[in-house]
């Protein structure tokens, strides 16, 4: 079998509902075969927030918190109030067994509403998550929205998705209608493992 057996078809999902299935699939190997490429962009958001966050006790929720990679990052820069959210059960349970590091889990699909009050949540991640198939660009706008005025988002947007203009787009709305200001943005590596890179982005609500 290959090193990368989930790697190699994990930029051709392309429905909700094949991702989800991808990702139940993938849980249970997918810490080992990311950490084995040298899954990079989990720290560079977490150095990347850190810059800017005044507060690291302020709620942070990470959307597509996966197994918990991400949070753990976070944690590792002395975060320590991390909500996850997750479309993947099986994603899911693999965070949980992070014992003590999350105040909260719980399973939503970002193509819906969030199923919460504009400011519950100071600042906002999503890593490795914003990509066609798994959340479209219209996400960027569904997050800023929920953050508060000072609130952060930190997020990557991989060489796959960079392709797609619309991604990019959605930021550059953000910024021109005076909603966010772009004060990160770096690009950077991703899965050095298969030579695939990413831009990591902090937007600040005004
Ligand atoms: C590449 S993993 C990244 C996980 C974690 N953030 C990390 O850095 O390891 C992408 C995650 O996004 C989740 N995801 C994909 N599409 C989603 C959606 N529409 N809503 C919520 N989560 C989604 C997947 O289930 C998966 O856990």
């Amino acid at each position: 079998m290959s090193e990368k057996p989930f790697l190699d078809n994990a930029y051709s999902v392309e429905t909700v509902a094949e991702t989800k299935a991808f990702y139940n699939d993938w849980a249970a190997t997918y810490d080992a075969e990311v950490t084995a490429n040298g899954y990079a962009t989990p720290r560079r958001c977490a150095r990347a927030l850190a810059k800017f966050c005044t507060d690291k006790s302020a709620a942070l929720l990470d959307v597509g918190c996966g197994t918990g990679i991400s949070a753990m990052a976070f944690s590792g820069a002395k975060f320590s109030n991390i909500s996850g959210c997750d479309l993947s059960s099986e994603m899911l349970a693999k965070a949980g067994e992070r014992a003590g590091l999350y105040q909260d889990l719980w399973q939503a699909d970002l193509n819906d509403p969030f199923p919460f009050e504009t400011g519950t949540y100071t600042n906002i991640a999503a890593v490795g998550v914003l990509a066609t198939g798994h959340a479209p660009a219209d996400t960027i706008l569904q997050i800023t929205a929920k953050l508060p005025v000072g609130g952060l988002f930190v997020f990557s947007l991989n060489d796959h998705t960079l392709q797609d203009s619309s991604y990019e787009g959605r930021i550059a709305d953000s910024v021109d209608s005076g909603e966010c200001e772009l004060i990160f943005k770096d690009y950077g590596a991703h899965l050095p493992g298969i030579e695939l890179k990413s831009t990591v982005y902090v937007l600040r609500k005004r």
